[in-house]
């Protein structure tokens, strides 16, 4: 093989394309019924958009983006995620001008290089939701209820909710003193990675995957003992409208999340099925991500998640997939003036939206039937030298195998047949 596909990448082929295409629509409906409109942006931006917001002390930006320079020497990045892109877009279209409440989702890849295994890619396909315009716990909760719809909705059975809260830049900082107080006398045993975080950002601590640093981290000091109280509020809050929906969820004071802009709630939807990559989905609160990025301070929250995730535990759960499309119709023609008809019927049988199939190549009745058979079409119509002299065709059942003459003219009689 002269060339290959790049490691952590995949093709999306014809055979899985309409499971992509059940998930994406279902998304999009259900995103559309709470009043969410989509937003695309490019799927590079520049690094720094990502360095300033995303952060720097988190792996995402310092190690698994994928930078590149322009000709001019302008260095920018494959979007490792799309809450940035979409603050930034926000910010510089004035959508706060447009309404009070932005209420975006987005579809598209994402790029992070990181080592690929199951479930884990280095381009991966996200959905995501974010609102924008309200500090409001309600809408912390709107935004987890379509992620726990749209999961639900789609057959999955096994989900958890696992809810936490990061507090404000305020209670953060009691919070990091706390930390550092606690792993100080640790320093030695950790990661280097761990000693810069020590430093930067006491918090990533908690994310580590070395095992003796996740021991470590096991006794740590929580962050929901360090909120303030208008953080525990917002937090009781949050939890107070989920119970009012009926959306489960576990407390869980070690959702860290991977980015350096969360603010209060943070949220991941765990899967049991996934194994070690076994978030389908999370997010959170950002309240000040906007004026990151040079907007005013505007509160949001949001989620993203990842669709080949989302189609491993859809085939583990045993979800209702649709089935492959078969043709409504399968046009057989034998002889030269038969296919001539052909060529026009094909298009009329298609224009009135029916899945039709014709493949002139194949010249004898026996092997288009095969073919139709093979393709698992619903009907046959067939049309020979004896049919155009009468003007009629044979309109032949593929499942009973039952078979009857009809006019050709009006061709509506047939389609109303063939949707029936
Ligand atoms: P994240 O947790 O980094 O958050 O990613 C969200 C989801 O994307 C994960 O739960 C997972 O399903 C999927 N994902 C992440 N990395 C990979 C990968 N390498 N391969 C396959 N799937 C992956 C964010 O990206 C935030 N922007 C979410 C957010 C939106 N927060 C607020 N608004």
């Amino acid at each position: 093989m002269q060339y290959q596909i790049p490691r952590g990448t995949y093709d999306i082929l014809p055979a899985d394309s309409h499971k992509w295409q059940r998930i994406i629509s279902a998304f999009r409906e259900l995103a559309g019924s709470y009043g969410y409109r989509e937003i695309t942006t490019p799927i590079f931006e520049q690094a720094g958009l990502f360095e300033r917001s995303s952060g720097e002390s988190s792996d995402v930006v310092k190690k698994e983006m994928y930078r590149f320079h322009d000709r001019k020497g302008r260095e920018f990045a494959l979007r490792p995620e799309g809450t940035a892109p979409v603050a930034r877009s926000y910010v510089e279209n004035r959508l706060d001008l447009v309404s009070n409440h932005a209420k975006l989702y987005y579809l598209g890849p994402m790029f992070r290089y990181d080592r690929p295994q199951a479930g884990r890619y280095r381009q991966f396909y996200q959905y995501g939701i974010e609102f924008i315009g309200s500090n409001h716990p309600y809408y912390d909760a709107e935004v987890i209820s379509i992620l726990w719809h749209y999961l639900f909705g789609l057959g999955l059975k096994d989900l958890r909710l696992e809810l936490n809260s990061v507090g404000c830049p305020n209670c953060g900082q009691a919070y990091d003193a706390a930390l550092r107080e606690y792993y100080r006398p640790h320093l030695q045993s950790l990661c280097t990675d761990c000693r810069q975080r020590f430093e930067l950002k006491p918090r990533r601590l908690l994310d580590c995957k070395v095992p003796t640093c996740k021991e470590i981290a096991v006794k740590a000091p929580i962050q929901l003992d360090y909120l303030d109280q208008t953080c525990r509020e917002h937090f009781a809050g949050v939890q107070g409208i989920l119970a009012q929906m009926h959306i489960p969820y576990q407390v869980n004071p070690g959702i860290v999340r991977g980015l350096d802009y969360y603010t209060n709630t943070a949220f991941e939807i765990v899967g049991g099925q996934l194994g070690a990559q076994n978030s389908l989905a999370g997010g959170g609160r950002y309240n000040g991500l906007l004026e990151q990025v040079g907007g005013r301070s505007i509160p949001a929250v949001g989620f993203a998640g990842g669709f080949e995730r989302l189609l491993l535990m859809l085939e583990a759960d045993q979800a209702p997939m649709p089935a492959v499309p078969v043709p409504d119709v399968y046009l057989a023609a034998i002889g030269e003036t038969a296919q001539q008809r052909a060529f026009t019927l094909i298009n009329a049988l298609r224009l009135a939206g029916l899945y039709a199939e014709f493949e002139p190549d194949r010249v004898s009745l026996k092997s288009q039937l095969k073919s139709a058979d093979s393709q698992k079409a619903r009907f046959a119509l067939i049309i020979g030298e004896d049919e155009l002299a009468t003007q009629s065709c044979i309109l032949k059942d593929l499942q009973s195998g039952e078979q009857r003459s009809l006019p050709l003219e009006p061709l509506a009689d047939i389609i109303a047949i063939l949707k029936a």
